[in-house]
């Protein structure tokens, strides 16, 4: 069995946000009607990743915990870690060493919401669950210059490009990352960017170097939003709440997650749903 390790990582100052989140993490605003976290750690459970790290802030880590605790509603283990200061996403498996231990890794970013096609969601993550190499997802987008971005070379190899000003591709690379566990030497190398921060693209190149990286495609069915931008929150906002009331499809409701991948009994899940009673979350 494969005890790979999750990581969200929800730190970052998120002044594209300003003024929403002056009083609150970002990943803790609401996205219709649940905080936006809950997304990324649905998409981890419908992984199979059972014993997740939750990396924020001093500030708000206490917001967390409370949201959280130790998982136990959601029949996972969920622990704690600080970034002191934003010093980009690859730092997230340095803090998390001591708790990654020998294990493979997923990293998603707390402010990346997948969703839709939820059997071709599953099926892919599990899939690189199960795999030995590194896997990164990619999506096409209208505005690539604001992702990391595939380029692929004559001798079809392929390598991520940060915002690249002028157009490469289409194809940008989303915030969820599964890695072996030697990811964590490699980001103890990088080098920080002329942001100042440990690029993850520039971990996702050495993987891609080596031969060692697979690059999924989601399909159109699949919906890929990077929630850090007044625009990008709304318009995620309005598609899951289209989703949920014109479709019938629960989008992000973790406790659902759990409940199917067996974590929780039905029991449980019912209990949590009575005290939700008055809430559309469950209902
Ligand atoms: C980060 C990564 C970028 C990726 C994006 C996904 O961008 O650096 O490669 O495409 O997340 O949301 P940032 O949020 O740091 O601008």
């Amino acid at each position: 069995m494969i005890n790979r390790k999750g990581i969200i990582l929800a730190g970052g100052l998120g002044t594209r946000m300003y003024p929403l989140n002056i009083t609150t993490s970002k990943q803790l605003l609401p996205v219709y009607n649940k905080p936006m976290i809950y997304y990324p750690m649905t998409l981890l459970i419908n992984s199979g990743i059972k014993d997740i790290c939750i990396i924020s802030s001093i500030e708000y880590i206490n917001l967390y915990k409370k949201l959280f605790a130790k998982g136990q509603e959601l029949g996972v283990k969920v622990r704690y870690l600080i970034q002191k200061k934003p010093k980009g996403i690859a730092e997230s498996l340095i803090i998390a060493k001591n708790f990654i231990k020998t294990s493979p890794i997923c990293l998603v970013l707390g402010d990346n919401l997948i969703f839709g096609n939820n059997k071709e969601i599953e099926r892919k993550l599990v899939e690189a669950n199960k795999n030995e190499k590194a896997t990164i997802f990619v999506s096409k987008v209208k505005n690539p210059n604001q992702y990391g971005v595939i380029k692929k070379y004559n001798n079809s190899k392929s390598l991520v490009v940060e915002k690249p000003k002028k157009f490469i591709s289409n194809k940008a690379v989303i915030g969820i990352y599964f890695y072996p566990n030697k990811a964590i030497s490699f980001a103890r190398k990088l080098k920080p960017s002329k942001r100042n921060e440990l690029e993850i693209t520039d971990l996702n190149n050495i993987f891609l170097k080596l031969g060692e990286m697979n690059i999924k495609l989601f399909s159109k069915q699949v919906f890929w939003y990077d929630a850090g931008t007044h625009i990008n929150y709304f318009q995620v906002s309005k598609k899951i709440y289209d989703y949920e009331i014109n479709k019938g499809f629960k989008v992000g409701n973790v406790h659902m997650a759990a409940l199917k991948k067996g974590l929780i009994s039905k029991k449980k899940f019912n209990y949590l749903a009575s005290k939700y009673n008055k809430s559309s979350y469950f209902s």
